[in-house]
């Protein structure tokens, strides 16, 4: 039985990857979850699992070497999964140094403490115990708008604080890697959507937006494309990756589904309209006239898209869930749970929407 060591559990993809664990393994693995509970954690998205006996959580910061050590001293931790970090691109912009402070220093600590507890007395280490660092295509930087795919050979050319923050996350795992032949893989996947997103995000937000006929802000001129990923063929192909790729290897995770950002409004306020019964107050809400273009985000990336080969010839990987059933999938969750989001759109992050587009 592997007993796993998922970090930032309680965020997005990280609580969508437990829900995927459980789903596939039952009682025959062990999560435990190890998250600060930032305002992008929320313990909410584990309510359905969270009294079962092979899964706990443990509060605490990944940059807190003691506790994270505590951790690896009382369970027999075989496999890491390492989600935890600071997320936002926008928010890493107005204040990086969190964003070094977890991303960087907090992966050093889970690579130290995983270091610690595995490595035999003549630097080998334990056999079958295996760290995965999730990361992003954005530490590739940017494509032009005609062509190009990042390959995971492509060099690192990161451009925000969030994405040079986790390019240098990744870079820490290759040297351990290559230095003390650490077992580990490294995964960098495209941008990810399904339930459980905190509606900073674009489709949660306009989603959310939508409903309530508040304006949805567009950056610049709306064609930034982003290639995007229905949040649990992105756990399975971690769990693919970690139990069937090769050790030491980086495995990119895309969607082949590129798409402007003002196309993703579009399909959203479509379906929305097909979805939302005629009696449903909200649907008057929901029209065209909402788009509202802001100011472009400062340095922003025009254009990402994956090439997903290597992960499906060497390990049969590919993304099932086509966009436009996982964004119908997305919006029946948003409208089964609007007491989740009502309570994720409370107090603090009122504040910051308000502070981030009420004056462009
Ligand atoms: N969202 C995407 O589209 C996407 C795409 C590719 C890769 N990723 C990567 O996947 C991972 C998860 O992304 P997400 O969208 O679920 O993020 P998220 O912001 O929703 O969740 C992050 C989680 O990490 C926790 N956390 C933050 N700082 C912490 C700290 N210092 N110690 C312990 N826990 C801490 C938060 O409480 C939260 O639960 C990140 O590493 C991100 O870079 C995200």
């Amino acid at each position: 039985m592997h007993t796993y060591l998922v970090t930032g559990g309680a965020g997005f993809i990280g609580s969508n990857y437990i829900h995927y664990m459980f789903k596939k393994y039952g009682d025959d693995i062990r999560i435990i979850n190890v998250d600060k509970l930032t305002y992008a954690g929320n313990l909410e998205n584990l309510k359905d699992i969270e009294n079962r006996p092979n899964y706990s959580f443990v509060r605490a910061d990944i940059c807190d070497k003691d506790a994270i050590s505590a951790v690896f001293a009382k369970e027999d931790i075989d496999r890491v999964v390492h989600f935890a970090a600071e997320s936002h691109v926008d928010r890493s912009i107005e204040s990086p140094e969190v964003f070094v402070q977890t991303n960087v220093l907090g992966t050093a600590v889970m690579l130290n403490c995983a270091k610690a507890a595995w490595e035999l007395p003549d630097g080998t280490f334990k056999p079958d115990h295996k760290f995965l660092h999730v990361s992003t295509d954005e530490v590739y930087g940017s494509l032009e708008e005609d062509g190009g795919y990042f390959y995971e050979t492509t060099p690192y050319a990161p451009h925000s604080p969030y994405s040079a923050s986790k390019a240098s996350s990744d870079m820490l795992v290759k040297a351990y890697m290559d230095t003390y032949k650490f077992p580990a893989n490294i995964t960098n996947c495209s941008n990810n959507y399904g339930p459980f997103q905190f509606p900073e995000k674009l489709i949660p937000l306009i989603i959310n937006n939508a409903l309530q006929g508040k304006k949805l802000p567009v950056y610049g001129d709306g064609k930034n494309v982003r290639d995007w990923l229905y949040v649990e063929d992105h756990a399975k192909a971690i769990d693919m990756v970690q139990e069937k790729g090769r050790l030491f290897e980086t495995y990119n995770i895309g969607g082949h589904n590129e798409k402007q950002n003002i196309q993703i409004i579009h399909i959203i306020l479509d379906t929305l309209r097909e979805m939302l019964p005629e009696s449903d107050p909200r649907r008057a809400n929901v029209t065209d006239d909402l788009i509202t273009y802001v100011t472009d985000r400062k340095g922003h990336d025009r254009r990402y898209a994956i090439a997903p080969d290597k992960i499906k010839a060497e390990i049969g990987w590919e993304p099932e869930t086509m966009f436009e059933q996982g964004i119908r999938k997305t919006i029946q969750w948003f409208f089964e749970n609007e007491e989740w989001m009502k309570n994720v759109t409370s107090g603090d992050y009122e504040k910051y929407y308000d502070s981030m587009y009420s004056n462009r």
